[in-house]
């Protein structure tokens, strides 16, 4: 341990003098160490939770909001489908130009021109025809998944009925040609070979094969999957800002607040949870990687291992509240969940953009425990998306929250 870090741990223990429980959440800390609850996003003191968790069921009073924060702008941006290609971009240095599905002339490698449906061609040719078998399905868009680590693809689909294979292709860049990667029987394929700094857009087809010729799935559809850009050292997913276990974010990274969106959207929910009669406020907003540093390590002394902090508290660079895009609402405690006001959030925040980040029965996933309090903005279209696929961030687009060190 470094200095800094005894000096957390001695910290730590005074604050817990007394207490040899061991939490599963931030709170118990939080709730030890405030005596300001005004001061909630403020980083010179912890987010603080003065009030027994008692009183959520009673509460009448609004609490001081703390949102008032500036900077940077959250970006979000939905997965479109079309019915091309089944198409999957990542790119992990430029920023994603758009999800435009590639032309259809592009969707079949060279090889192909002339091994696609032709079955009702002219006379002269009916011996060739004759010769092709009938054109697979095309491969769903929903089953098509691409999981892109930094410098690891893996992409998998569904078996398509009557397929003899499939082919994957890929394009090395936004108006470069397709080229064929590998043809396999299987319904997965994976590879090392495309690095972090350069974009690509990968399909599969699936194909019927006769007398050694095949065709090839007329129209698949396109999956608009999600790439990875990395930007300043920023990693972003189909274009939404993207901090967990596996992709940290740099320690300069610092809005100093959250993001005016993130702000509007608490807003607009904390008055439509007023009409239903529930106060929300934020308990902590905006924490700086200094402060989650400090945190972090006052539960790592506490717990007595980074095992157990592990599973509640983001290490400094990896905690979402540094990106300015989420917030612990009102109790950031276990004895939060399944009370009226997290049922609330539970069933509406997503109306208002934002997702439970953290959702119960999923730890192993986001790689933390449930959390019903901590909202992560990512704008109404991407809410509703996955708060009616009822996946994570990480399901949804084939991610991993795993540290690698
Ligand atoms: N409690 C969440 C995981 C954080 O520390 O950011
Ligand atoms: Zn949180």
């Amino acid at each position: 341990m470094d200095k800094r870090r005894i000096a957390a741990a001695l910290l730590a223990a005074a604050m817990l003098a007394g207490c040899g429980e061991t939490a599963d959440s931030e709170d118990d800390l939080m709730i030890r160490a405030s005596v300001d609850h005004t001061a909630a996003t403020s980083e010179t003191s912890l987010p603080l939770m003065t009030e027994t968790i008692t009183k959520e069921t009673t509460m009448s009073e609004k609490p001081t909001e703390t949102t008032t924060e500036s900077s940077t702008t959250a970006t979000t941006k939905k997965t479109t489908t079309t019915t091309e290609a089944t198409t999957t971009t990542v790119t992990t240095t430029t920023a994603p130009e758009t999800t435009t599905p590639p032309p259809e002339t592009t969707t079949l490698p060279p090889t192909e021109t002339t091994t696609t449906t032709e079955a009702t061609a002219a006379p002269a040719k009916t011996e060739a025809a004759e010769t092709k078998p009938a054109a697979p399905k095309e491969i769903k868009a929903a089953s098509f998944m691409v999981a892109t680590t930094l410098g690891s693809t893996s992409i998998t689909w569904d078996a398509v009925d009557g397929a003899k294979g499939y082919t994957v292709c890929v394009r090395r860049s936004k108006d470069g040609e397709w080229e064929e990667l590998a043809s396999t029987k299987k319904t997965s394929w994976s590879t090392d070979e495309f690095g972090r700094n350069k974009s690509y857009a990968f399909t599969v087809k699936a194909y019927t094969e006769k007398d050694g010729k095949r065709t090839y799935a007329k129209k698949n559809e396109v999956s608009e999957f999600p790439y990875l850009t990395q930007k300043n050292g920023v990693t972003y997913v189909d274009g939404l800002l993207l901090v967990n276990k596996t992709y940290p974010l740099p320690q300069s990274y610092a809005p100093g607040g959250l993001t005016p969106e993130t702000n509007a959207a608490f807003e607009e929910m904390r008055k439509g949870a007023a009409k239903d009669g529930v106060s929300l406020w934020v308990c902590s907003g905006y924490r700086s990687y200094a402060y989650q540093s400090t945190l972090y390590w006052n539960y790592v002394a506490r717990d007595g291992s980074q095992t157990s902090a592990d599973r509640y508290s983001a290490r400094p660079g990896h905690s979402e509240h540094q990106s300015g895009l989420c917030a612990d609402l009102n109790w950031a405690s276990r004895y939060f969940n399944g009370s009226p006001t997290a049922i609330w959030i539970q069933n509406n925040c997503w109306k208002y953009g934002f997702i439970i980040r953290y959702p119960e029965g999923k730890e192993d996933i986001t790689g933390y425990n449930y959390e019903s309090w901590h909202v992560r903005f990512v704008g109404k279209e991407m809410s509703k998306l996955l708060t009616e696929s009822g996946l994570t961030l990480e399901e949804y687009y084939g991610l991993t929250s795993k540290y690698n060190y």
